[in-house]
C-alpha cells in the first residue's frame, strides 16, 4: 500500500536529516528537575535564536515552552476563554481545533476562506467580520499557512485582519507550524514581530524538525506591552500547573534548533518536486484534475469531476490501487470532490502513488 495521506515525518524514508538526535538527548542536565513555568531558560534561549536567526528578536521572557501546539492551544483556551465563549477557526481545516476547544468547553465557530483558481485562497472578510461582532470570540485562530489549503494569511488582508481582531477585542492566535515550508508562493512573515493587536504565535519541533515525538513546542506572546506583561502572568499560573515539558528534549533544544534551517531546506526541497511531479500526472491539457494551488505546507488538494462521493472514490482508490489519501469532507472542504495528498513521502513512493491515482481516476470519473 502507499499511503499519500501520510503526515507523520518519522514514518517517511530515512532521507531526510535529523535522524542522528540521540547523543543530544543524553546530556546530564536531565537527571535534574529544574521545574520553571515559562520552561528551561537554555532551551527558551535557543527558540529565541532560532527566531533571530529569522530575522526577529524575541524576548525569551515571552516564550513559554509546552509539549506540542496542541497543548499550547488548550493553555490558550483556557487563559483567553471561559466555558461557553468562542473561538472563531479556518474552514476548511484540520480537524484538530474543535476538540481542542470543546475539551476546554470552548466552542469553535468556522470562518469561511474561499478559493478562486489559480488565485488561491482567501479569507472571506465579510464573513470574518460579521462572526466577530455577532459572536463574540474571545480570539481568532489563524493557521498561517493553513492546513490542508496550503494558504497564507494573504498580505493584501493582514492588517485589515488584525485591525477587526483588534476592534473586536478578540486576541489573535497564530498557528506558524508550517510557515518555513514555502512552496508555490512566500516566505511570508510570521507574526512573532506584531506590536499592535495581541498575538500568541504557535510553533514547535514537531513540524520545524520533523520531531513530533520529542513533544516540544511553545508560544511567542506579541502586541502592545501592558497586555503581553498581564497575559504572561496569568499564562504562568496554567502553564506553572501541567509543569509538562521533559527534560530530555528542553537540554536538547540549544543543540537541535541550529540543525533547523538544514531539515526545512530539505524537506521543501522535496516538498516542492512532489508537488511539480502531482501537477505533471494529474494535469495537463484537457486534464479534468486540478491541483489548488498550494502556496505552503505539507499538503497537496487535488479537485477532480463530482460524478461519485469522496468517500466512495477514495474507499476504491484504497480497494483497486491500495493508495491512500484522504478525502476534502474530513476537512470541511464547502462542497464535494476534493481529495487532499501528503507532499512528505519520498519521491519513489510518491511517484507511484501518483500514478496509481491518476489511472484510477481515469477509469472512474475521467
Ligand atoms: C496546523 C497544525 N497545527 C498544529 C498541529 C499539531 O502539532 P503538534 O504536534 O505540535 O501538536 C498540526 C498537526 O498536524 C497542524 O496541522
Amino acid at each position: 500500500m502507499i499511503n499519500l495521506a501520510e503526515s507523520n515525518p518519522t514514518r517517511v524514508d530515512a532521507a531526510l536529516p535529523g535522524g542522528d538526535i540521540l547523543p543530544a538527548l543524553a546530556r546530564p542536565g536531565c537527571l535534574s528537575y529544574e521545574p520553571d513555568p515559562r520552561g528551561l531558560p537554555s532551551a527558551r534561549a535557543a527558540v529565541a535564536a532560532w527566531y533571530s536567526s529569522c530575522g526577529l528578536t524575541v524576548d525569551p521572557a515571552d516564550i513559554f515552552l509546552s509539549a506540542s501546539t496542541s497543548e499550547a492551544y488548550g493553555w490558550l483556551f483556557k487563559l483567553l476563554a471561559d466555558p461557553g465563549d468562542s473561538v472563531l477557526v479556518p474552514k476548511p481545516g484540520y480537524p484538530l481545533f474543535e476538540y481542542l476547544a470543546g475539551l476546554e468547553g470552548v466552542e469553535s465557530i468556522p470562518y469561511p476562506l474561499e478559493y478562486r483558481h489559480p488565485r488561491g485562497w482567501r479569507t472571506d472578510l465579510d464573513a470574518l467580520e460579521s462572526a466577530l461582532w455577532s459572536k463574540r470570540p474571545k480570539a481568532v485562530v489563524l493557521i498561517h499557512p493553513n492546513n490542508p489549503t496550503g494558504s497564507y494569511v494573504d498580505p493584501g488582508e493582514r492588517p485589515r485582519i488584525l485591525e477587526l481582531c483588534r476592534a473586536a477585542g478578540a486576541a489573535v492566535i497564530a498557528d506558524e507550524v508550517f510557515l518555513p515550508y514555502a512552496l508555490e508562493d512566500g516566505p511570508e512573515p510570521g507574526f512573532a514581530g506584531e506590536t499592535g493587536t495581541p498575538c500568541f504565535v504557535l510553533n514547535g519541533l514537531s513540524k520545524l524538525l520533523g520531531l513530533p515525538q520529542m513533544k516540544l513546542g511553545w508560544i511567542v506572546l506579541a502586541g502592545p506591552k501592558e497586555y503581553r506583561e498581564e497575559a504572561a502572568a496569568r499564562l504562568e499560573i496554567v502553564a506553572d500547573t501541567y509543569l509538562s515539558t521533559g527534560a530530555p528534549v528542553l537540554h536538547a533544544a540549544p543543540e537541535l534548533l541550529p540543525r533547523a534551517p538544514d531539515f526545512v531546506r530539505v524537506l521543501r526541497s522535496r516538498l516542492s518536486s512532489n508537488l511539480a511531479l502531482l501537477k505533471d500526472i494529474l494535469e495537463g491539457e484537457l486534464s479534468p484534475y486540478r491541483v489548488l494551488r498550494c502556496s505552503a505546507g505539507w499538503t497537496a488538494v487535488l479537485e477532480v469531476p463530482r460524478v461519485t462521493s469522496e468517500e466512495d472514490l477514495a474507499l476504491g482508490l484504497l480497494r483497486e490501487e491500495r493508495v491512500f489519501v484522504h478525502p476534502g469532507y474530513f476537512f470541511d472542504f464547502p462542497r464535494e470532490a476534493f481529495l487532499t495528498v501528503s507532499l512528505l513521502p519520498g519521491p519513489e513512493d510518491f511517484r507511484e502513488g501518483a500514478e496509481r491515482l491518476r489511472r484510477y481516476l481515469d477509469r472512474r470519473v475521467g
